[in-house]
């Protein structure tokens, strides 16, 4: 037995240990590392991976995230915003293809009347979905950014039903300093940092499965902060995951800083969902679209590293053009249903199934609680 192998096996991993292993480059060595987080994967959660339909329902933004195409100064920009009929009238789409989950994501906004759309929209869609294969209606994940506890409070129970609500709030980088780097318009950022980590307390607290996650490969992102980024999602005890690669926006600020080359990047991005496999275990795991850029296999290759949760875009075809968050934004010009076909390809390409009308909650989350 080789080195790795023994450290493939254990249990436990000292920071060193998650720098050696984020940083495999060896074809053979990185099958190995691969190998161990797939069968890790069927172990804690089994074959199944499950759906989050995913509906970008308004691409307004207040921030100004300088890796974001989508950001508040990208003035060649159309915005746009989905009516409360076409948002509910997707999720009934989904739910009616057998997806047990929706995800509703846009820009970030905080003003009452935002707030209030969305709770609107929260209680349509769960009693919406309800049918004969989703007796209990379809489970929401929120992906809306950092708001005050009362409005997670609010939408929260907007979903009724504690298990079904979701939350995903990416920290980006645990880096403070890097942190700032991408938000600088941001003049408070010193604070933003500390009020995204107390928001994400917050969705604890409000009673939600709680995911963060951040970008993998940004300009001056080291291994060591990845290894960070894990640290900071097991103190947090997250829930769930959700990661990807970074990748150059032209409607960004960031063109001048590059981007890692495709394939060192793509390892890179593995790498890290399957080393958070090991050590976080249970939570669940998203494979993101942005691995596809990447890759066309991109995704089923996350399903190969350890990811047991898969996000279609379920939005609208007439608006996919301008919620482009990065460049080379996948499934663009494909209708809801072209998604839902060709992913349940990949998925069993990958020797998984799909955990069609089910909710797939967090094991993570059921063993907390
Ligand atoms: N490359 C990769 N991911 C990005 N996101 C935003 N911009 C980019 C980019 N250029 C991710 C952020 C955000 C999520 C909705 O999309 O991590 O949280
Ligand atoms: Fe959209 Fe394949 S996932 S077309």
């Amino acid at each position: 037995m080789t080195r790795l192998d023994e450290l493939l096996q254990q249990e436990a991993f000292t920071d060193a240990d998650i720098v050696r292993l984020l940083g495999l480059t060896e074809p053979d060595d990185c099958e190995r590392l691969r190998r161990t987080a797939y069968d890790l994967t069927t172990r804690f959660i089994g074959d199944k991976v499950h759906y989050r339909g995913i509906v970008e329902f308004s691409n307004r933004c207040t921030l100004n995230c300088r890796y974001c195409g989508i950001r508040r100064d990208n003035r060649d920009l159309e915005r746009y915003d989905l009516n409360r009929e076409q948002i509910i009238e997707s999720a009934i789409w989904a739910a009616e293809n057998h997806y047990g989950s929706v995800c509703l994501q846009a820009g970030e906004r905080r003003d009452e009347s935002f707030v209030a759309f969305v709770e609107d929209c929260i209680r349509e869609i769960r009693a919406g979905t309800v049918s004969e294969h989703l007796p209990e209606g379809a489970s929401i994940t929120l992906s809306l950014g950092a708001q005050s506890s009362e409005t997670y409070q609010r939408w929260r129970e907007a979903g009724g039903e504690a298990e079904c609500m979701r939350y995903l709030l990416r920290m980006e980088t645990s880096n403070p300093a890097l942190f700032s780097r991408l938000h600088p318009h941001d003049f408070a950022h010193e604070k933003a940092y500390a009020s995204r980590i107390r928001a994400l307390e917050n969705l604890r607290a409000a009673g939600f499965q709680v995911g963060t996650g951040g970008m993998i490969g940004l300009p001056g992102q080291t291994l060591s902060d990845l290894c960070a980024d894990i640290r900071f999602y097991q103190r947090l005890d997250v829930d769930m995951l959700g990661m990807g690669p970074y990748i150059l926006s032209r409607g960004g600020d960031m063109r001048d800083e590059g981007m890692l080359d495709p394939g060192p990047l793509l390892q890179l991005a593995l790498n890290m969902l399957a080393v958070c496999r090991l050590v976080l275990r249970d939570v669940n795991i998203a494979a993101a679209t942005a691995l596809q850029v990447l890759a066309e296999d991109g995704r089923e290759q996350g399903i190969a590293h350890g990811a047991n949760i898969l996000m279609p875009n379920i939005t609208p075809r007439a608006v996919r053009r301008r919620y482009q968050l990065y460049d080379d934004k996948p499934c663009i010009d494909e209708e809801p249903t072209d998604c839902r076909a060709c992913l349940a390809g990949r998925i069993q390409r990958m020797g998984r199934r799909v955990g069609w009308n089910e909710w797939g909650c967090s094991r993570h989350f059921h063993r907390r609680m």
